[in-house]
Formats: C-alpha cells, sequence, structure tokens
C-alpha cells in the first residue's frame, strides 16, 4: 500500500520533493506540544507549486490515504502529528512573497513564507503585518493561517483572522477553491476564508494567502510594572483597559515565570516579584501613555514601575517574555503548556483558580499570559517518569480548562484543539454545535483523508 502511495505521488512530483527514509520522515512525525500520539509517515512531500499540491491530494483521495499539512511545526496542540500510513504534506517550500501592494495594502505570499521574513519584506515598504506569535522567527504563514494564531500584539492589532483576505485552497478531491477577496471591503456569499482560518488542515490545504497589512507604527515602548500579588496587577491590567488605553502590547509573568526566565537566560529580572507586567505603546508620544499607565500601576498597588528608555531595553524585556515557555520547560523534564482564555474581567478569577489547582495538586504551574486579551498559557512543570506527578499533572491541566470554561472563557485562545484539547471541544461547542460542526467538516472531506482525528 505505501509502494502504492509512493510511486502515485512521484508520478506527479519531482523525486527530490517526496522523502521516504524513515530517519528522515521520523523528523516530520511531530509539531511542539507535549504528550499527543504520533504515527510514522508513509512519505512527506515537498511541493513547489500548485499543481504539485493538486496531484497529492487527488493521489490521496483515490487511494483513500490521509494527509497531514504541516508548516514549521511550531505548533502547540499535535495539529501537524503524523497519523500512521499518511502523507505529510509540508507546505514549507512554498515559500514566495508574490505581490506586496502598498495602495492595497495587501500582501500574497505562499504559505510556507516565515512570519518574520514577510514582515521584514513589508517593512520596506512601510507596512506591517501585525499577528506576531512568540515562534515568528521559525512558524509560517500557512501554519498561522491553519492555528488561527495569535501573538502579543493582538490586543491593539487582532489576530491572524483578521487579516487574512482571501485565500486559494486545494480541496480533498484536487479541486482548486477560491475564498475571499482582494478588496479592502467585500460580502459576497459566506465568509469560507474565515472558516479556513483555524480548521487545522482539516477541510483543505492552503496554498496561497492574500493578507491585508498595516501602517507601520512607530517603535514601541515598553513599561515593566512590579506587582505584590497577581491580583494586583490583574487590577491593573482592568483599569488599564476600563480607561481607555491602547497599549500594544500588555503581558504578565507570574513569579515562576521570572524566575525561570532568569535562571534560562539570566535576563536580571526582579526575582522578588509576585508579578511583572509589561505594557507596551506604539503611539506616537509613547513616554507620555507608558506615564498614565504607570500611573495606574501604582494605584493598583504596583512596587516599582520601570519605563523603558530606548528601544534596546524594550527589546530585551519583550526577548524574555518569549523566552518564558522554553524557560519553564527547563524547570522540570516536561512541561504542558495551556492556553485558555476568559474575558479579561475575570483574568485575577482565573489566577486565583490556577493557583489553587496548583497547591491542591503540589506541582509548579507557571503562568504567563496575553492579559491584555486574557488569555492564559499556564504551564505545568512536571517529571514524566514519575507516574504520580504525570497524573497530577494531566488532571490539573484538564482542571484549567473546566476553570475557563466556568469562567466564561475558551479552551483555547490561540494555539487550536489539535489532538490535544478534541476532547474538550465537545464540551465547549455543545451538541447543537458539534453536529453543525461535524456538518462542514463532512461537506469538505466526504472521505475522511484530511488531517483525520484532529479538532473534531
Ligand atoms: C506564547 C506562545 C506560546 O505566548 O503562545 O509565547
Ligand atoms: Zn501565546
Amino acid at each position: 500500500m505505501d509502494g502504492d502511495v509512493i510511486k502515485l505521488l512521484c508520478d506527479g512530483l519531482p523525486a527530490e520533493a517526496v522523502l521516504t527514509d524513515p530517519d528522515i520522515t521520523r523528523s516530520y512525525a511531530n509539531d511542539m506540544a507535549s504528550f499527543c500520539p504520533a504515527g510514522r509517515p508513509a512519505a512527506v512531500v515537498l511541493p513547489r507549486t500548485v499543481d504539485q499540491v493538486r496531484h497529492v491530494m487527488r493521489t490521496a483521495t483515490a487511494l483513500r490515504v490521509p494527509v497531514v499539512p504541516q508548516g514549521a511545526r511550531t505548533g502547540l496542540s499535535g495539529a501537524a502529528n503524523a497519523i500512521e500510513g499518511c502523507v505529510v504534506l509540508s507546505l514549507t517550500a512554498m515559500n514566495k512573497i508574490i505581490e506586496i501592494n502598498a495602495v492595497d495594502r495587501t500582501a500574497v505570499v505562499e504559505p510556507g513564507v516565515v512570519n518574520a521574513e514577510l514582515s521584514r519584506a513589508v517593512a520596506e515598504h512601510g507596512l506591517a503585518y501585525p499577528p506576531d506569535p512568540s515562534s515568528w522567527e521559525e512558524c509560517t504563514i500557512g501554519g498561522n493561517i491553519g492555528t488561527a494564531s495569535g501573538g502579543l500584539c493582538c490586543v491593539k492589532y487582532g489576530v491572524t483572522a483578521d487579516y487574512v483576505l482571501g485565500l486559494d485552497v486545494v480541496l480533498a478531491d484536487g479541486r482548486l477553491l477560491r475564498t475571499g477577496r482582494t478588496t479592502a471591503k467585500g460580502v459576497a456569499g459566506y465568509d469560507l476564508t474565515r472558516l479556513f482560518v483555524g480548521s487545522e488542515g482539516s477541510l483543505g490545504i492552503v496554498v496561497r494567502a492574500v493578507l491585508a497589512l498595516k501602517p507601520a507604527p512607530p517603535r514601541q515602548l515598553v513599561l515593566a510594572a512590579e506587582f505584590p500579588s497577581t491580583a494586583a496587577a490583574c487590577a491593573a491590567v482592568c483599569a488599564i483597559m476600563a480607561r481607555g488605553h491602547a497599549p500594544s502590547l500588555l503581558e504578565l509573568m507570574d513569579r515562576t515565570s521570572v524566575r525561570a526566565v532568569n535562571a534560562y537566560a539570566r535576563m536580571g529580572l526582579p526575582e522578588t516579584t509576585e508579578a511583572l507586567l509589561l505594557a507596551a505603546f506604539d503611539t506616537p508620544d509613547p513616554a507620555a501613555d507608558l506615564a498614565a499607565v504607570g500611573a495606574l500601576c501604582t494605584e493598583a498597588g504596583a512596587t516599582e514601575v520601570v519605563p523603558a528608555d530606548t528601544e534596546a531595553e524594550s527589546e530585551l524585556l519583550l526577548k524574555a517574555r518569549r523566552l518564558t515557555l522554553t524557560a519553564l520547560e527547563a524547570v522540570k523534564s516536561a512541561t504542558m503548556i495551556d492556553d485558555v482564555c476568559v474575558p479579561r474581567s475575570r483574568l485575577a478569577d482565573i489566577f486565583e483558580g490556577i493557583a489553587a489547582i496548583a497547591a491542591k495538586h503540589r506541582l509548579t504551574i507557571g503562568v504567563c499570559a496575553h492579559a491584555g486579551d486574557g488569555n492564559t498559557h499556564p504551564t505545568v512543570c512536571f517529571d514524566p517518569a514519575d507516574a504520580d506527578e504525570a497524573r497530577r499533572a494531566r488532571e490539573s491541566f484538564d482542571e484549567i480548562m473546566a476553570l475557563g470554561l466556568d469562567l466564561g472563557g475558551t479552551i483555547t485562545g490561540e494555539h487550536g484543539v489539535g489532538l490535544l484539547k478534541r476532547d474538550w471541544l465537545a464540551r465547549e461547542l455543545g451538541p447543537v454545535g458539534l453536529e453543525m460542526q461535524r456538518g462542514i467538516k463532512h461537506t469538505f472531506d466526504p472521505l475522511g483523508i484530511l488531517n483525520p482525528g484532529k479538532v473534531l
């Protein structure tokens, strides 16, 4: 069977675009999620053209072989994990920026373009592509679209979904679908573009995207505020948002996160603080905005408020924040990274609840959060060789999601469902929601060959 697939794939792809050596294909088996199962791919294909992708899907349909699309595999939910006997469809070789149009403020790109490369390319035209996941130097636009990824600047600029205007998608049977628009406005028909954003490769293969761009904002300046409790830091977040400020970033690191970053990278962050809040402004007068927000932090109980004087200082603080999850991974031998998002008015409640869950299960759970979005990343640090601790880690992870739902939140703000949260999706959607979503899946993928077992 594997032989048939490989032979048919090679009929429409150059030999070097079809990898079958198990030592190599094995390295494509996982994304960055912990504890999600992965099978062995029959082949990994690296097409360079839309026609080659169509050939892959026609082959998969003819032979009923599952296809797992992949970008840079920096995802955190197992959505890009291989399935036993599947064809891994890596879009990383389709990495051209096709057009940047300063008048329309759009970019047309292939899916394998790396997020940071697009950002740098549009910057030369005085433009910005805002969505900035922490993995932006590696992750691809196709992967960003597949997982509907967010980032640090979302509190002001929104998420990937807000920037995808139109898509070219190869369907399960190889047909080519064009969705959306290249215009600033457009309301013709159902919004299939939005449907594909966050569909984790389960509805079709994105081969081209039209993206909206913004005028490049002025460089941002960052302020760091230390708080004696996460509750006080959350109160500051609420005050900042309620007073109508528009920070370009509003991030919170708890004590465990701060210490982990210091231990990992000697960043010199304040070790004694219970919560470190980072706020940034990219407004015409960022210093004035930082002063106003600094005053709100002091009112909420901040013990120290330090605005960065220079861009370099600001960058260093952001680097510390971006390192947090990697640093937490070094605390014990393993981590489970969660992604629960609550209304920001409930941020203090989720921090309090997570602390109680950590105490109950005798676990270290570091929390960093896109606080301005109410999006938390509670990260359970544990030793998988200790069966009891591993069980408690899993239980705490589930309890955090239950807590998020109770607080009116969602099980995932930006990392997606993948394999990791499949069981939880039904709880969030409810039976009617689930039935409608299954109907959509069946319309696009009647044979169930597109990333089966992911999302739904
Ligand atoms: C972050 C990624 C993991 O916030 O979402 O760093
Ligand atoms: Zn995040």
